[in-house]
């Protein structure tokens, strides 16, 4: 029987059946909620119903708030309003979970009095990745069911896991083998055959009893995810949460939660989570690529370079499936590629992260070759040779000659021209970037540098590799260093003006640190070694950095460079490294003075931002929030703040313009702002109306 268009009642035997279809997740819309409580209280009354099922149609269990109601009044009954119903409903409820239960849908299933799931089926409360605590007693409920301990790992992570461990966990009361709504049924019946108590989480005190006796749990739990959580409010909210479980009756700990859940959803941090969340998604579409464009199947893909990104890109397809061919000059660097590959293999292998024949199984799909002609059947090939325009280019002429007519040529270049490298061949519309991030078996970003000839099947063919290798494609033009590096470049120029200046390369490492950045500027070079793009042969003290080359001070690495390293590569402040700094300041007439952190922070950040609005403004970059997404996953600039161009906005263009014309009075016309700037503060527009 339909109680309304999404709700259907049924009865068998002593069970009512309650089931939800509201394509295409189930998300607890006005209509779910009004259906439901129609449903419960139908069940109510009749005298031959002794337990209840709510189970759902379709792709999964119910989603969680319907998304599309937050800017509209609220309509009753609320969300809490039905979780109330369900949880003070005499006749036993048991909630039938397939799909995934995450969020609201979980907190849903919280109020039942019990639970029965697929074996497929998942459950968590992700909210902390948004900036936000759950708000329907989620917190509450959790660890009075799963203790405390499981509880603070779930909310804070916002990991869902699997049924498996849901049900080991006491989450999950039974698994449900084959058809689910029967088995659902089945449980039902066994409930009221072995006259099993009506379970109301909220009743349910052992679990939190023993954290009572060791609040401890709290201070030690935050102490142990200290560096994780760094920055971020929310993970420190959701604890506050749970704690208000442990320490307050159950309404009051709810009237916690509600406010703690106010707070961060007013909060900044909680609006750049969910911007970075949505931006996400839409990096993904490129606009005037429909998503009907065709695209070419990619099975075979040759790498050219077993360097450190050549390695890293093959392990992205052989993780896939794919098979790789990669392609080196000398023996000796073919064997050094593929050796790392496997030992990356064979590491993870060992942390218990992969199985040992799929070490075998991935290695099996890679062959070495030193020969391009190998590459003549491939259907992706990317190169990842030195950075050199010449060294490219004669490459893209060899395999212009060599590939099949539908081969895609990509190149791994950081900075080069990319029309310049197509230019070498015949076919420039079969060209595309492909930047992977080192190391590019870890790093989520790919930029996607489509040139001005690059073809629309090819970009399209691209954006789905991304998604097939696991990546954040985000598709950008073609210009010196694209949009990521482009960025970066103009924070080195300040980072290295502010150390000539006065700072030393600690204060500007420790203001971008505090910032939020998982390590400072000058930390990051060391890192990356300062020998990358270094020309040893025409190096002549240009440059602090060429002088520190020129000592053998190559970074972590060689123990040193902008820093001092031990053996554990920890680092502290280089009185060589500073001398040189003086020095070369002094001999290029600069008289150093204090430098404030504001200045530092201003000049490194305000720079970012002003670059960012001249790629916007170029159309390097189709939208600010793709800027976000490229500093946000390539680069570390914190999630909590959005990217620097949701910053800028939250800083207020006005400001941000102002600030840049004193920096360009004070600085020089590096600062002059982007004409994209001006025009959105004259409009009263922001970046993300631009
Ligand atoms: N290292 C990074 O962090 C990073 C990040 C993004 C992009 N990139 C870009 O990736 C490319 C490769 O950088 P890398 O760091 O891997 O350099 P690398 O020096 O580690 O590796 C380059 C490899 O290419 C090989 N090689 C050179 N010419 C060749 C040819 N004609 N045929 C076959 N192999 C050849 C070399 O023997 C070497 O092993 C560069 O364009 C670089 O700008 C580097």
């Amino acid at each position: 029987m339909k109680v309304n268009e999404v709700t259907d009642y049924a009865v068998e035997g002593r069970v009512a059946v309650i089931t939800v279809n509201s394509p295409p997740v189930n998300a607890l819309s006005i209509a779910v909620r009004q259906g439901m409580v129609a449903a419960i209280e139908r069940a109510q009354e009749e005298s031959e119903v002794g337990a209840l099922v709510l189970i759902c149609e379709g792709r999964t269990f119910f989603a969680g708030a319907d998304i599309t109601e937050l800017s509209r009044p609220q309509v009753d009954p609320s969300l809490r309003d039905l979780l109330r119903v369900i949880e003070n409903a005499t006749k036993p409820v048991v909630a039938a979970i397939h799909g995934t239960a995450l969020g609201g849908g979980l907190e849903l299933a919280l109020v039942a009095h019990y639970r029965v799931a697929v074996p497929s089926a998942k459950c968590g409360l992700p909210e902390v990745n948004l900036g936000l605590v759950p708000g329907a007693g989620g917190t509450q409920r959790l660890p009075r069911v799963v203790g405390v301990a499981k509880a603070l790992e779930m909310v804070t992570s916002g990991t869902p896991i699997a049924a498996k461990a849901a049900h080991d966990m006491g989450l999950f009361d039974e698994l449900v083998d084959g058809d689910l709504r029967a088995g659902a049924v089945a449980f039902a019946n066994k409930v009221l055959d072995e006259k099993r108590p009506l379970i109301r989480v909220r009743d349910k005190t052992e679990k939190i009893e023993e954290a009572r006796k060791h609040p401890e749990i709290f201070a030690e739990f935050r102490k142990a995810n200290e560096r994780k959580f760094r920055g971020f409010l929310a993970p420190e909210y959701n604890i506050r949460a749970v704690e208000a479980a442990v320490s307050l009756p159950f309404e009051e700990g709810l009237t916690q939660e509600r406010s703690l859940f106010n707070e961060m959803s007013a909060h900044s941090q909680s609006a750049a989570q969910r911007h970075v969340f949505f931006a996400e998604r839409q990096a993904a579409k490129v606009d005037d690529i429909p998503a009907d464009t065709p695209v070419l199947p990619v099975g075979k893909v040759g790498v050219i370079g077993a360097g450190t990104m050549g390695g890293g890109i093959a392990m992205n397809f052989l993780n896939a499936g794919i098979p790789v061919t990669i392609v080196e000059t000398k023996q000796e660097a073919l064997d050094r590629g593929i050796g790392i590959i496997r030992r990356n293999y064979e590491a993870t292998a060992a942390k218990g992260r992969m199985k040992a024949e799929d070490v075998d199984k991935r290695m099996g799909l890679l062959t070495g070759s030193l020969v391009l002609d190998d590459l003549a059947d491939k259907d992706l090939i990317i190169e990842a040779v030195f950075e050199d325009l010449q060294v490219k280019k004669e490459v893209f002429a060899k395999l212009d000659r060599i590939a099949k007519d539908t081969a895609i040529l990509a190149t791994n270049t950081s900075y080069l021209d990319i029309d310049a490298i197509a230019a070498a061949t015949s076919r420039p519309a079969s060209v595309i970037g492909l930047h992977f991030f080192s190391p590019a078996n870890v790093m989520k970003l790919l930029e996607i540098v489509r040139t001005r000839d690059t073809a629309k099947p090819i970009v399209a063919t691209a954006a789905k590799l991304a998604k097939t290798i696991g990546k954040i494609g985000v598709t950008v033009g073609n210009g010196f260093g694209f949009v990521g590096n482009r960025i970066l470049a103009a924070r080195n120029r300040e980072a290295d003006r502010l150390v000539l200046e006065g700072a030393t390369p600690a204060d500007v490492d420790r203001v971008l640190y505090d910032f939020g950045f998982p390590m400072g500027h000058f930390q990051m070079r060391d890192l990356v070694g300062l020998d990358v793009g270094w020309n040893p042969k025409a190096t002549s003290s240009a440059n602090v950095r060429e002088i520190l080359n020129e000592m053998g001070r190559h970074g972590q690495k060689t123990g040193g460079g902008y820093y001092d390293y031990d053996e554990q590569r920890r680092h502290t402040p280089s009185p060589v490294a500073l001398k040189v700094i003086e020095d070369f300041a002094a001999k290029q007439g600069i008289a150093r003075r204090a430098v404030s952190d504001e200045e530092i922070r201003d000049r490194t950040l305000y720079a970012m931002v002003n670059e960012g609005a001249r790629i916007l403004d170029e159309g390097i970059a189709a939208r600010a929030s793709d800027i976000d997404i490229i500093w946000v996953t390539g680069y570390g600039w914190p999630r909590y703040r959005g990217g620097p161009m949701f910053w800028a906005d939250l800083e207020g263009l006005p400001k941000v313009l102002d600030r840049l014309r004193a920096l360009q009075a004070a600085h020089g016309d590096d600062f002059a702002p982007s004409p994209l700037i001006e025009r959105l503060v004259a409009d009263g527009k922001q970046f993300k109306d631009a």
